[in-house]
Protein backbone atom coordinates (compact mmCIF):
# COMPACT_ATOMS: atom_id res chain seq x y z
CA UNK A 1 0.00 0.00 0.00
CA UNK A 2 1.30 3.20 -1.03
CA UNK A 3 1.92 5.51 2.13
CA UNK A 4 0.27 8.67 1.43
CA UNK A 5 2.17 12.48 1.62
CA UNK A 6 0.87 14.46 4.74
CA UNK A 7 -0.01 17.44 4.21
CA UNK A 8 2.79 20.07 4.83
CA UNK A 9 2.99 23.71 5.83
CA UNK A 10 3.76 25.30 2.71
CA UNK A 11 0.52 23.25 1.08
CA UNK A 12 -1.44 25.11 3.56
CA UNK A 13 0.47 28.64 2.69
CA UNK A 14 0.17 27.27 -0.98
CA UNK A 15 -3.86 26.97 -0.68
CA UNK A 16 -4.82 30.43 1.34
CA UNK A 17 -2.72 32.17 -1.10
CA UNK A 18 -4.87 30.75 -3.86
CA UNK A 19 -8.11 30.95 -2.57
CA UNK A 20 -6.97 35.02 -2.06
CA UNK A 21 -5.56 34.72 -5.56
CA UNK A 22 -9.49 35.30 -6.41
CA UNK A 23 -10.05 38.61 -5.06
CA UNK A 24 -11.62 41.08 -7.48
CA UNK A 25 -10.44 44.01 -6.49
CA UNK A 26 -6.47 44.26 -7.33
CA UNK A 27 -5.16 46.12 -5.04
CA UNK A 28 -6.62 44.30 -1.98
CA UNK A 29 -5.95 41.13 -4.07
CA UNK A 30 -2.14 42.66 -3.89
CA UNK A 31 -2.46 43.37 -0.31
CA UNK A 32 -3.95 40.01 0.72
CA UNK A 33 -2.04 37.84 -0.96
CA UNK A 34 1.31 39.89 1.05
CA UNK A 35 -0.56 39.49 4.27
CA UNK A 36 -0.65 36.12 3.66
CA UNK A 37 2.67 35.41 2.43
CA UNK A 38 4.73 37.05 5.34
CA UNK A 39 1.83 36.10 8.03
CA UNK A 40 2.84 32.51 7.21
CA UNK A 41 6.53 33.32 6.82
CA UNK A 42 6.53 34.82 10.07
CA UNK A 43 4.81 32.08 12.09
CA UNK A 44 7.51 29.22 10.30
CA UNK A 45 10.49 31.12 11.30
CA UNK A 46 9.79 31.61 14.82
CA UNK A 47 8.23 28.49 14.81
CA UNK A 48 5.41 30.24 16.89
CA UNK A 49 3.76 27.61 19.97
CA UNK A 50 0.06 27.05 20.49
CA UNK A 51 0.32 28.95 23.65
CA UNK A 52 2.08 31.95 21.85
CA UNK A 53 -0.67 31.97 19.38
CA UNK A 54 -2.96 31.70 21.95
CA UNK A 55 -0.92 34.95 24.14
CA UNK A 56 -0.85 37.07 20.65
CA UNK A 57 -4.67 36.49 20.33
CA UNK A 58 -4.96 37.74 23.85
CA UNK A 59 -2.90 40.60 23.72
CA UNK A 60 -5.07 42.02 20.52
CA UNK A 61 -8.48 41.27 22.23
CA UNK A 62 -6.43 43.64 25.29
CA UNK A 63 -5.45 46.09 22.92
CA UNK A 64 -9.15 46.67 21.37
CA UNK A 65 -10.73 46.56 24.96
CA UNK A 66 -8.35 49.29 25.70
CA UNK A 67 -9.44 51.74 23.32
CA UNK A 68 -11.92 54.60 23.58
CA UNK A 69 -12.44 58.25 22.01
CA UNK A 70 -9.26 58.96 24.43
CA UNK A 71 -7.31 56.01 23.60
CA UNK A 72 -6.21 54.22 20.63
CA UNK A 73 -3.97 51.37 21.42
CA UNK A 74 -3.80 49.69 17.83
CA UNK A 75 -2.01 53.01 16.81
CA UNK A 76 0.13 52.70 19.91
CA UNK A 77 1.09 49.45 19.15
CA UNK A 78 1.93 50.60 15.13
CA UNK A 79 3.54 53.50 16.51
CA UNK A 80 6.12 51.61 18.32
CA UNK A 81 6.61 48.48 15.97
CA UNK A 82 8.17 51.18 13.83
CA UNK A 83 5.27 50.75 11.14
CA UNK A 84 3.61 54.17 11.30
CA UNK A 85 6.82 55.74 10.21
CA UNK A 86 7.26 53.48 7.20
CA UNK A 87 3.69 53.97 6.28
CA UNK A 88 4.44 58.14 6.80
CA UNK A 89 7.65 57.69 4.39
CA UNK A 90 6.19 55.47 2.10
CA UNK A 91 3.35 58.29 1.65
CA UNK A 92 5.12 61.39 2.37
CA UNK A 93 8.30 61.06 0.24
CA UNK A 94 9.84 64.72 0.40
CA UNK A 95 12.07 65.83 -1.99
CA UNK A 96 14.96 67.51 -0.24
CA UNK A 97 14.48 70.70 1.10
CA UNK A 98 11.17 70.03 2.34
CA UNK A 99 10.18 69.56 5.88
CA UNK A 100 10.04 66.02 6.50
CA UNK A 101 7.00 64.36 8.43
CA UNK A 102 7.03 62.82 11.49
CA UNK A 103 3.97 60.62 13.04
CA UNK A 104 0.69 61.46 13.39
CA UNK A 105 0.24 60.16 16.59
CA UNK A 106 -2.90 59.41 18.48
CA UNK A 107 -3.46 62.18 20.79
CA UNK A 108 -4.61 65.24 17.58
CA UNK A 109 -7.95 66.69 18.19
CA UNK A 110 -10.14 68.00 15.80
CA UNK A 111 -11.77 71.85 16.95
CA UNK A 112 -8.56 73.57 17.77
CA UNK A 113 -9.23 77.34 18.16
CA UNK A 114 -8.04 79.69 15.91
CA UNK A 115 -5.77 81.99 17.60
CA UNK A 116 -4.11 85.52 16.52
CA UNK A 117 -0.25 85.63 16.13
CA UNK A 118 1.43 85.68 19.28
CA UNK A 119 -1.53 83.54 21.17
CA UNK A 120 -1.29 81.21 23.96
CA UNK A 121 -2.55 77.61 23.68
CA UNK A 122 -0.94 77.40 27.42
CA UNK A 123 -3.02 79.69 28.74
CA UNK A 124 -4.33 77.04 31.96
CA UNK A 125 -0.26 75.85 32.65
CA UNK A 126 0.99 76.68 35.47
CA UNK A 127 3.85 75.16 35.62
CA UNK A 128 5.79 75.21 32.29
CA UNK A 129 8.88 77.37 31.35
CA UNK A 130 7.38 80.28 28.72
CA UNK A 131 8.28 79.73 25.57
CA UNK A 132 7.89 81.30 22.25
CA UNK A 133 7.82 79.22 18.66
CA UNK A 134 8.32 80.92 15.43
CA UNK A 135 9.28 80.81 12.14
CA UNK A 136 8.49 81.32 8.99
CA UNK A 137 6.16 79.03 5.91
CA UNK A 138 8.24 79.19 3.03
CA UNK A 139 7.73 77.35 -0.41
CA UNK A 140 10.73 75.35 -1.75
CA UNK A 141 12.18 78.67 -3.67
CA UNK A 142 12.21 79.89 -0.36
CA UNK A 143 9.57 82.58 -1.25
CA UNK A 144 7.01 83.49 2.15
CA UNK A 145 3.48 81.63 2.12
CA UNK A 146 0.97 83.66 3.07
CA UNK A 147 -2.48 82.54 4.95
CA UNK A 148 -0.80 79.39 5.59
CA UNK A 149 -2.44 77.13 8.43
CA UNK A 150 -0.45 75.76 11.43
CA UNK A 151 -2.78 73.07 13.02
CA UNK A 152 -0.15 72.69 16.65
CA UNK A 153 -0.87 70.55 19.65
CA UNK A 154 1.78 69.89 22.49
CA UNK A 155 1.40 67.51 26.06
CA UNK A 156 1.29 69.88 28.68
CA UNK A 157 4.34 70.69 31.34
CA UNK A 158 2.66 67.59 33.19
CA UNK A 159 3.82 65.10 30.71
CA UNK A 160 -0.53 64.46 30.01
CA UNK A 161 -2.01 65.81 26.57
CA UNK A 162 -5.57 67.54 28.04
CA UNK A 163 -7.62 64.31 26.51
CA UNK A 164 -5.29 62.34 29.45
CA UNK A 165 -5.52 64.89 31.90
CA UNK A 166 -8.98 63.96 34.04
CA UNK A 167 -8.62 67.66 35.70
CA UNK A 168 -9.90 68.98 32.08
CA UNK A 169 -12.84 67.54 31.97
CA UNK A 170 -12.86 67.28 28.35
CA UNK A 171 -11.46 70.53 27.46
CA UNK A 172 -9.10 71.50 24.94
CA UNK A 173 -5.64 72.82 26.36
CA UNK A 174 -2.54 73.08 24.58
CA UNK A 175 -3.89 73.02 20.65
CA UNK A 176 -4.43 76.05 18.38
CA UNK A 177 -4.47 77.05 14.88
CA UNK A 178 -2.70 80.18 13.55
CA UNK A 179 -2.37 81.72 10.10
CA UNK A 180 0.85 82.96 8.55
CA UNK A 181 1.25 86.69 7.61
CA UNK A 182 1.84 88.26 4.82
CA UNK A 183 5.79 87.76 5.36
CA UNK A 184 5.09 84.30 5.93
CA UNK A 185 5.55 84.43 9.76
CA UNK A 186 4.15 82.65 12.43
CA UNK A 187 4.49 83.10 16.21
CA UNK A 188 3.07 80.75 18.75
CA UNK A 189 2.84 80.99 23.20
CA UNK A 190 3.32 77.97 24.81
CA UNK A 191 5.58 76.38 27.64
CA UNK A 192 8.54 74.38 26.85
CA UNK A 193 8.08 70.92 25.79
CA UNK A 194 8.45 67.73 27.80
CA UNK A 195 9.61 64.32 27.15
CA UNK A 196 6.38 61.88 27.96
CA UNK A 197 5.99 58.26 28.55
CA UNK A 198 3.40 56.84 25.85
CA UNK A 199 0.26 55.06 28.04
CA UNK A 200 1.82 51.79 29.27
CA UNK A 201 -0.23 50.43 31.38
CA UNK A 202 -2.02 48.04 28.05
CA UNK A 203 -0.49 45.27 26.22
CA UNK A 204 1.89 48.27 24.30
CA UNK A 205 3.35 49.17 28.11
CA UNK A 206 3.38 45.19 28.34
CA UNK A 207 5.54 44.61 24.95
CA UNK A 208 8.24 47.71 25.82
CA UNK A 209 8.95 46.20 29.30
CA UNK A 210 9.20 42.62 28.09
CA UNK A 211 11.28 43.92 25.05
CA UNK A 212 13.77 46.03 27.32
CA UNK A 213 12.51 49.19 25.85
CA UNK A 214 11.29 52.52 27.84
CA UNK A 215 7.99 54.20 27.00
CA UNK A 216 10.03 58.13 26.49
CA UNK A 217 9.45 60.12 23.81
CA UNK A 218 11.32 63.06 23.21
CA UNK A 219 10.34 66.85 23.80
CA UNK A 220 8.74 67.80 21.26
CA UNK A 221 5.63 70.11 19.44
CA UNK A 222 3.59 68.60 16.96
CA UNK A 223 2.46 70.78 13.71
CA UNK A 224 0.04 69.73 10.69
CA UNK A 225 1.29 72.68 8.14
CA UNK A 226 -0.66 72.99 5.09
CA UNK A 227 -1.85 75.75 2.52
CA UNK A 228 -3.67 76.20 -0.86
CA UNK A 229 -1.82 74.04 -3.94
CA UNK A 230 0.96 72.69 -1.22
CA UNK A 231 1.08 69.11 0.17
CA UNK A 232 0.69 69.54 3.48
CA UNK A 233 3.47 68.00 5.98
CA UNK A 234 2.22 66.72 9.58
CA UNK A 235 5.78 66.65 11.86
CA UNK A 236 6.50 67.34 14.83
CA UNK A 237 9.52 69.66 16.41
CA UNK A 238 12.33 68.43 18.80
CA UNK A 239 14.13 69.87 21.82
CA UNK A 240 17.75 69.14 20.75
CA UNK A 241 18.94 68.56 24.65
CA UNK A 242 16.32 65.54 24.91
CA UNK A 243 18.09 62.79 26.64
CA UNK A 244 15.65 60.49 24.70
CA UNK A 245 16.47 61.73 21.20
CA UNK A 246 18.30 58.72 20.36
CA UNK A 247 15.79 56.42 21.75
CA UNK A 248 12.59 57.88 20.96
CA UNK A 249 9.58 55.12 21.62
CA UNK A 250 7.80 55.76 18.49
CA UNK A 251 11.00 56.20 15.90
CA UNK A 252 9.89 59.28 14.77
CA UNK A 253 12.87 61.29 15.26
CA UNK A 254 14.84 62.90 12.33
CA UNK A 255 17.73 65.41 12.21
CA UNK A 256 16.06 68.13 10.55
CA UNK A 257 13.39 68.25 12.45
CA UNK A 258 15.49 68.77 15.79
CA UNK A 259 15.36 72.20 16.68
CA UNK A 260 17.46 74.78 19.50
CA UNK A 261 14.95 75.83 22.80
CA UNK A 262 17.18 79.04 23.89
CA UNK A 263 16.79 80.08 27.24
CA UNK A 264 16.81 83.36 27.96
CA UNK A 265 16.92 85.06 31.78
CA UNK A 266 16.38 88.34 31.33
CA UNK A 267 17.28 90.76 34.61
CA UNK A 268 14.64 91.31 36.53
CA UNK A 269 12.17 89.76 34.22
CA UNK A 270 10.56 86.06 33.77
CA UNK A 271 12.64 83.21 32.25
CA UNK A 272 11.58 82.03 29.07
CA UNK A 273 12.62 79.64 26.44
CA UNK A 274 12.48 80.89 22.36
CA UNK A 275 12.64 78.71 19.45
CA UNK A 276 12.58 78.95 15.69
CA UNK A 277 11.84 76.64 13.08
CA UNK A 278 10.87 77.19 9.59
CA UNK A 279 8.49 74.78 7.80
CA UNK A 280 9.24 74.01 3.77
CA UNK A 281 6.11 72.95 1.72
CA UNK A 282 6.26 71.12 -1.28
CA UNK A 283 4.28 72.04 -4.06
CA UNK A 284 0.81 69.40 -3.81
CA UNK A 285 1.02 66.58 -6.10
CA UNK A 286 -1.91 64.63 -7.72
CA UNK A 287 -5.09 64.29 -5.19
CA UNK A 288 -4.19 61.49 -2.75
CA UNK A 289 -5.80 60.82 0.64
CA UNK A 290 -5.03 64.30 2.60
CA UNK A 291 -3.52 64.09 6.17
CA UNK A 292 -7.14 66.00 6.86
CA UNK A 293 -9.20 62.85 5.57
CA UNK A 294 -6.96 60.90 7.99
CA UNK A 295 -7.68 63.32 10.68
CA UNK A 296 -11.22 62.88 10.14
CA UNK A 297 -10.93 59.04 9.63
CA UNK A 298 -8.96 59.06 13.13
CA UNK A 299 -11.79 61.33 14.33
CA UNK A 300 -14.28 58.74 13.49
CA UNK A 301 -12.81 55.96 14.93
CA UNK A 302 -12.47 58.07 18.29
CA UNK A 303 -16.14 58.57 18.03
CA UNK A 304 -17.27 54.87 17.43
CA UNK A 305 -15.42 54.50 19.95
CA UNK A 306 -16.91 56.15 22.60
CA UNK A 307 -20.35 55.28 21.81
FE1 LIG B 1 3.29 63.90 21.24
Amino acid sequence: MAVHRNKTEDDITAEALERFAQTPDPRLRRIMLGLVNHLHAFVKEVELTEAEWFQAIEILTEAGRMCSDKRQEFILFSDTLGVSMVVDLINHRKPDGATESTVFGPFHRLGAPELPAGGNIAPRDKTGTPTLVSGRVLDLDGQPIKGALIDVWQAQSSGLYDSQDEGLGGELHMRGRFRTDAEGCYRIRTVLPVNYPIPSDGPVGAMLRATGRHPWRPAHIHFVVSADGCEPVTTHIFDRRDEHLGSDAVFAVKDSLICDFLLHEPPGGEPHYTAEFDFYLKPAAEQRTSVLDAQQRLAALGARAAE
